[in-house]
């Protein structure tokens, strides 16, 4: 260890009295030599490995990678599991969990003798989980993304993980593919260990991870089977031990400018919606008001160049062959779209890391000349609809659809969009806008991935793959459409959403950021006297706690009691 310098973890292990003694001695259950408890840095690492989180099942492997690193470098490593949030098996939305997580991944840090540690994130909410839970205890930190599954394949086609999901489906439903079929595809489409391996919302953050510096670079990219993600694990292990002697926490890390680099990445790779939500309440932990607006801002003039599904053709296996995110990262900078000061876990600055990138594949990571969509990022609208914004993603929606003006086809939620999508007497044709209700962070609760809601089967059939939709709701970062997200505020508190009634005409106009009702005011006042809030589908236990104090979307669906600083669990005076 660095002479002089005394850890946070000493006060456990480094007495030499009753207490001392206890602590050293019940660790040595485990048949730990004396010299671990010598003063080294002591670095936790935090596992989000399940057999229910498939994404995370490969993770107890990677851990032991970590920990190989971490002895190298002098550290003692411990390892400890926290809450895992499996996005496929959890209900009602893993995203009702997200908070909780966070909570789990932040008193564990604070109460126990750690000095650093390693994130093991992989599947779509673990990733803000625990940045968000090691954000608030301000601890040195690296983030190491457990990586995307292998491309998937099916009858010589590569399909994506989620993306095809929504495409088989529709198939079925049109008569385009029969059931025997879709049976098929399942295993051809999850081949190997690893999170989806479109451009969905755990690869959006992975990229994220990357983006804002928390994550060594080719964290995102790297398949999960490949021999280099064990590499990357072993490099982070190493680090974070370097990390601890210099005292980097995530606040040297996470600035306003990473922020803005991580919302420019975004927008170049074509990112998920969930990202604007998760950027948002982890910007709140270390205390950077990081807003809707910022979004539109810096991700309007940035392209999407990488032509990757759900927006694109390719998926991350072709990613990482190409360069990954350190050649995006190389062409934001030769554009003036990066803050290139940036700090990252590895110690050098973010233009450090990729000015020497190289493009393997201009197919797959475009040039800025010849992007995938021209505007990329996420646009905010506003209105009377959605006074205090909702978003949709360009390149995944359908240009035409972009201006929009139709009938509303209201679904009052989840279960009665069910019960009435195929009703053959339900009055809908292609032009109209369909709008889901409470399936907000409260409504929900939990703010439930279905805004991408399925045309209905007579649509479809016509061979219409797009409409409008408009909910409070979010929407899986693998799907795709002209799709109107996070409306804020949602329907179950009382916002203009929860007065839209079938028949009601309604505008759209991505370019000119607009949503608006075309109903008076007057009549939405006395819609609005008739409106009372939905009854909770719970009462009592952590839904409860959650439905009191989420915020709206607008503000990262964090609780209220966990925005901001609650002082770090290493007072900087104690190194
Ligand atoms: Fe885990 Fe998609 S289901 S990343």
């Amino acid at each position: 260890m660095a002479k002089g310098k005394k850890y946070r973890s000493s006060e456990w292990f480094g007495g030499a009295d009753k207490d001392g003694f206890a602590h050293r001695s019940w660790m040595k259950n485990q048949g730990r030599p004396d010299d671990q408890f010598d003063g080294r840095p002591v670095i936790g690492i935090c596992n989000t490995w399940s057999e229910l989180t498939p994404c995370n099942g490969h993770f107890r492997d990677l851990a032991e990678r970590v920990k190989r690193g971490i002895y190298e470098a002098g550290g003692f490593p411990l390892e400890f599991p926290v809450m895992s949030l499996g996005e496929t098996n959890l209900r009602p939305t893993a995203m009702l969990y997200r908070n909780l997580a966070s909570m789990d991944v932040e008193e564990s840090i604070r109460a126990n003798p750690l000095d650093g540690v390693v994130l093991l994130v992989g599947c779509d909410k673990t990733t803000p989980a625990l940045l968000m839970g090691a954000a608030s205890c301000d601890v040195p930190a690296i983030a190491v993304s457990g990586g995307p599954m292998l491309n998937g394949r099916y009858r010589g086609e590569q399909i994506g993980s989620g993306t095809h999901v929504w495409k088989f489906s529709e198939d079925v439903k049109a008569g385009n593919m029969t059931m025997d079929e879709f049976m098929d595809a399942e295993s051809g489409m999850s081949r190997s260990i690893g999170h989806c391996m479109t451009m969905g919302t755990a690869s959006t953050m992975a990229n994220m991870v990357e983006a804002l510096g928390m994550g060594l670079p080719s964290n995102a990219a790297i398949p999960a089977a490949d021999a280099r993600r064990f590499t990357l694990a072993h490099i982070a292990g190493r680090r974070i031990v370097e990390m601890v002697r210099d005292d980097v926490r995530m606040s040297n890390i996470l600035t306003r400018e990473a922020f803005e680099n991580a919302v420019r990445v975004n927008g170049a790779i074509g990112g998920s919606t969930n990202a604007v939500i998760h950027l948002i309440a982890l910007a709140g932990r270390v205390g950077i008001d990081l807003n809707l607006d910022d979004w539109d801002r810096l991700g309007k003039d940035v392209p999407t160049i990488v032509d990757l599904m759900p927006s694109g053709r390719f998926l991350m296996e072709d990613y990482y062959y190409a360069g990954g995110q350190p050649a995006v990262i190389r062409a934001l900078g030769e554009a003036g779209l990066l803050n290139k000061d940036a700090i990252t876990v590895s110690g050098q600055t973010i233009w450090e890391n990729c000015k020497e990138a190289a493009n393997f594949d201009g197919e797959v990571i475009r040039d800025f000349k010849k992007p995938l969509t021209e505007s990329g990022g996420i646009a905010v609208l506003r209105g009377n609809l959605c006074p205090d914004g909702a978003v949709l993603k360009p390149s995944a929606a359908t240009l035409e659809l972009m201006q929009h003006r139709g009938r509303a086809v209201v679904f009052e939620n989840i279960e009665h969009y069910k019960e009435r999508i195929d009703d053959p007497d339900l009055d809908i044709d292609e032009t109209c806008v369909m709008v889901l209700k409470n399936c907000g962070p409260r409504g929900y609760p939990g703010m439930a991935e279905v805004g991408n809601m399925g045309l209905p089967s007579k649509i479809l059939a016509k061979g219409i793959t797009d409409m409008v939709r408009i909910s409070d709701a979010r929407m899986s970062g693998t799907a795709y459409g002209t799709v109107v997200l996070h409306v804020a505020p949602e329907a179950a508190a009382g916002g203009a959403l929860a007065l839209v009634q079938d028949g009601d005409m309604i505008e759209l106009d991505v370019a000119g950021r607009r949503l608006n009702l075309e109903v008076s005011e007057d009549e939405l006042e006395r819609r609005r006297q008739a409106w009372s809030a939905p009854e909770p589908s719970m009462r009592g236990g952590y839904q409860q706690l959650y439905v009191d104090h989420v915020l709206q979307a607008d503000k990262g669906c964090d609780m209220d009691f966990l925005v901001g600083n609650r002082g770090a669990a290493v007072p900087r005076e104690s190194h």
